[in-house]
């Protein structure tokens, strides 16, 4: 199981720093959240929020990734991020990506992109690109930031990344980039590496040409850990977001994995919407579940199973208006931090699904709409809004996830595909 290995927090965080030794005997003094002046606020919210002290003041030896929260462009923020972290302690939550250029082409303003609160340990930041030198330079400058893994997009399907040059899941077809890509990220980390790709590109979506790019990239770099979104990209004609149901989910293609690569790490993604699904898949024998967009359209009733379900913690006592309490201080010792940004808007925004199918959250929404008008802090919002959903709802600790028995992931253990034979002659000249 994949671990980011031997991270040892020797000093307690003071308010401003959090000093951690790292297994390669090299100090870093770590800013958690850069320059004083524009941090001061975020400072005063870990000094009063005291969920999870724990996590970050005794030696830090992180879970294994059994249940991750995907990364997703403009979802999955510190705002996002904070909210998750507040229902699941265990959870591994992935930045959005964030590409190699924007992080080099912005040294003077990083903590905007790459800081994040130590409460969400464990964090994997991802990123994006297609020229070594900037890939490298982007993690050296990120591993100041101390994320607990390192992962590259060969993933993203989108026109803008995908069609510029080689990004994204365009680098499916060229995994020798990818090896080059992956070897350089390890070199500037002290940290794990992974690789979220999909199963296959276009025409190129045989399990064999899915085997030979994770066979070349694991075999020439550092990699042991793939998150496998489960269905291909259509490069041609569909948007990204069409690209995320319209092909088909083959999770065959994900268990022969595991079967053919029994050295190799994987994470499966694509389509898993509840926690019984996600129970359903480590039965099966999945290393790890990411899960994305039910997580973030309804976390509290799928992040909120995680740590009793996925890592064995006794059912969890927090209420929905604790959660709440700790978001508002959060939300408003961050409001305005970077000028305009954040607004009310960015820091509710990860909220809008919290109430999900609970009575009073259409009121809810109604209302939020109209905050928006004139709310200033998240503390008004929520005085002027909350009235609309039921004590009962705010009050009342996570209740046991209804049982729907899912065989999706053994009816794709009946169709695997033959097994891997690594084909001598392509690998000669690969
Ligand atoms: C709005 C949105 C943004 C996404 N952005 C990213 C991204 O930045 N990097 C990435 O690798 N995948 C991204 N994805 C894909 C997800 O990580 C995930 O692979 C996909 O949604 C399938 O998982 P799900 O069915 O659990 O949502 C994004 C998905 C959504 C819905």
């Amino acid at each position: 199981m994949m671990k980011p290995a031997g991270h040892t927090l020797i000093a307690s965080l003071t308010p401003v720093h959090s000093v951690i030794l790292k297994n390669h005997g090299r100090l870093f003094s770590h800013l958690i959240y850069g320059k004083l002046t524009k941090s001061r606020k975020l400072h005063c919210y870990h000094r009063k929020c005291q969920f999870h002290k724990d996590s970050v003041m005794v030696a830090t030896r992180y879970p294994p990734p059994w249940f991750s929260v995907a990364p997703m462009m403009d979802y999955t923020d510190n705002h996002f991020r904070t909210l998750a972290r507040l229902i699941s302690k265990h959870a591994w939550l992935y930045t959005e990506m964030i590409a190699a250029e924007t992080i080099v082409y912005q040294t003077g303003n990083l903590d905007r992109f790459l800081a994040f609160g130590p409460e969400q340990h464990p964090i994997v930041l991802q990123i994006g690109g297609s020229d070594l030198e900037n890939i490298a330079k982007a993690t050296e400058l990120a591993n100041a930031y101390g994320y607990d893994e390192i992962n590259f997009n060969c993933g993203c399907p989108s026109p803008k990344v995908a069609g510029k040059g080689c990004f994204g899941v365009r680098l499916m077809l060229d995994p020798k980039f990818v090896a080059n890509a992956m070897s350089v990220i390890s070199a500037n980390t002290n940290v794990p590496v992974s690789v979220k790709c999909r199963i296959g590109v276009d025409d190129h979506d045989s399990y064999n040409e899915l085997c030979d790019f994770v066979y070349k990239v694991s075999s020439q770099s550092p990699t042991k850990h793939f998150i496998i979104h489960s269905r291909k990209a259509l490069l041609n004609g569909i948007s990204p977001k069409e690209n995320r149901s319209i092909p088909p989910l083959k999770y065959e293609y994900y268990y022969a994995l595991v079967r053919d690569f029994p050295d190799l790490r994987f994470t499966i993604n694509g389509g898993i919407n509840t926690i019984d699904e996600v129970i359903a898949a480590r039965n099966e024998g999945a290393h790890g579940v990411m899960i994305g967009r039910a997580a973030y359209n309804n976390p509290w009733n799928l992040l909120g199973h995680v740590d009793s379900a996925m890592y064995g913690s006794p059912p969890s006592t927090i209420t929905r208006r604790q959660v709440l309490e700790n978001y508002q201080v959060y939300g408003d010792s961050v409001l305005g931090l970077y000028g305009p940004k954040p607004n009310v808007r960015d820091v509710i925004k990860p909220l809008l699904g919290f109430f999900h199918s609970e009575p009073g959250n259409g009121l809810w929404k109604r209302k939020v709409d109209a905050a928006f008008l004139n709310c200033k802090t998240i503390k008004s919002l929520f005085e002027e809004t909350l009235v609309a959903i039921p004590d009962s709802v705010l009050d009342s600790p996570i209740t046991a996830a209804p049982i729907s028995f899912s065989d999706i992931f053994a009816d794709a253990k009946n169709i695997l595909p033959p097994p891997y034979t690594v084909q001598e002659k392509e690998l000669l000249y690969a």
